[in-house]
């Protein structure tokens, strides 16, 4: 059973809430998408209404155990002082006296915002001494970092041995309940959406899809890979050669389950990966010569678009092209915004698809915006997480 925060005692306790604020920024620091920060301010508002002292905690990007000026909290930090309206103590010293000073100090109501859990090394390595370190700031540990629950790092596991409370935050349970009714019992029938650059990324939950969905369609550049494996030409597109024979066995699961696995049928295709490339739509399933496949073609969003429209569920995970770039992110919009059109419950994960999803205008139509990208496909392959367990250990 998992615990959650809403039981919890939490007037005057120090509690450290682990949130997943690895936000995209820019080179200056400026926040691209503060979708994690809003998806947490739930459980921050919680914790600060039952008169929590407040410590959170996140990491940013892969510093890989160095301190990176780079990878600092301090811009989220900020952003959050001003979503809040309200302070946010962010010391840069790190589990040294000074920091366990401002612990002490901290008064109910307070926030206090640590730096980058990743400029340690015993962050990533789950290192019992980080973790003791990290579990003697608290009386009680909430985690709201779904998109993190998929590492078994030493804020999302091994500090927990250590604290005397442990819950799950609003995120985490929300993210929980929708996922788990899309592996459990999903409404049919269950259409799932499968873009990205690569197959062997996406190998574990298509093997997992086909035992619950009714059709998968597959868009992005791993259809290349499934369509040279029905010995289709590809043209100069992204192409996984050493994945041609497990997408061929994908193929054949696919038809074994019943389950329509729906390739692209036309492309939009570029001379090259460039806004200004020349471009043009194919006539059918194959791309010639030098040209390459960026996007889906009308006739694909189509054929997509029928299939979505007979579903009570619908799961997308990946763009169906480059859709950072404009000319070709007409796949991608068009299926976000036909999401946005249906009545079925509609569940989107992975920061790109997000991303198009936000372009499209119809976040507030969706029913369900992951947070977590990998978190959310290894939940669906019914594979444990690691910060889930420990939270139920
Ligand atoms: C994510 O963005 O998927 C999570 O924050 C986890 O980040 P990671 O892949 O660097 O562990």
């Amino acid at each position: 059973m998992l615990p959650t925060c809403e039981t919890l005692h939490l007037e005057n306790k120090r509690v450290f809430l682990r949130v997943d604020f690895n936000v995209p920024l820019d080179k200056n620091g400026k926040i691209l998408d503060d979708t994690r920060i809003l998806a947490s301010l739930p459980t921050i508002k919680f914790i600060l209404q039952k008169k929590g002292k407040l410590i959170l905690a996140s990491h940013l990007g892969r510093p890989k155990g160095q301190v990176n000026p780079r990878y600092s909290l301090l811009p989220v930090a900020e952003h959050l002082a001003e979503l809040l309206n309200k302070e946010v103590i962010f010391p840069e010293e790190f589990l040294g006296d000074g920091l366990r000073k401002l612990v002490l100090d901290l008064k109910e109501n307070q926030i206090l915002f640590l730096e980058n859990l990743r400029f340690h090394p015993g962050e990533e390595a789950n290192d019992p001494e980080f973790s003791k370190k990290l579990a003697s700031l608290c009386d009680v540990y909430i985690n709201d970092a779904f998109g993190t629950l998929h590492r078994a790092h030493a804020s999302t596991v091994g500090m927990l041995a250590y604290v005397p409370e442990k819950a799950a935050g609003y995120l985490v349970q929300k993210e929980v309940k929708f996922l788990s009714q899309l592996l459990n019992n999903p409404p049919k029938p269950f259409v799932a959406i499968l873009g990205g650059a690569k197959v062997s990324d996406k190998i574990g939950i298509i093997e997992a899809l086909l035992k619950k969905v009714d059709a998968l369609l597959i868009g992005g550049a791993m259809a290349y890979t499934f369509l040279s494996a029905l010995g289709l030409r590809v043209g100069t597109s992204l192409l996984e050669r050493e994945k041609l024979n497990q997408a061929s066995k994908l193929l054949e699961k696919a038809r074994l389950k019943g389950v329509s696995l729906i390739l692209p049928q036309d492309h939009l295709v570029a001379r090259s990966l460039s806004a200004k490339s020349e471009h043009r739509v194919t006539l059918g399933r194959e791309i010639t010569g030098d040209w390459m496949g960026v996007d889906i073609g009308p006739k694909t969003l189509e054929e997509f678009k029928s299939s979505l429209q007979k579903a009570q569920t619908v799961f997308w995970n990946g763009p169906v092209g480059a859709f950072e770039i404009a000319d070709f992110a007409q796949g991608s919009l068009g299926l976000a915004k036909l999401l946005g059109e249906l009545q079925a419950t509609t569940v989107v994960g992975g920061g790109d698809s997000l991303a198009a999803v936000k372009m499209a205008n119809v976040e507030n139509k969706i029913s369900h915006l992951s947070t977590g990208g990998g978190a959310s496909l290894e939940f669906l392959e019914a594979k444990k997480l690691p910060g889930l367990a420990a939270l139920e250990e």
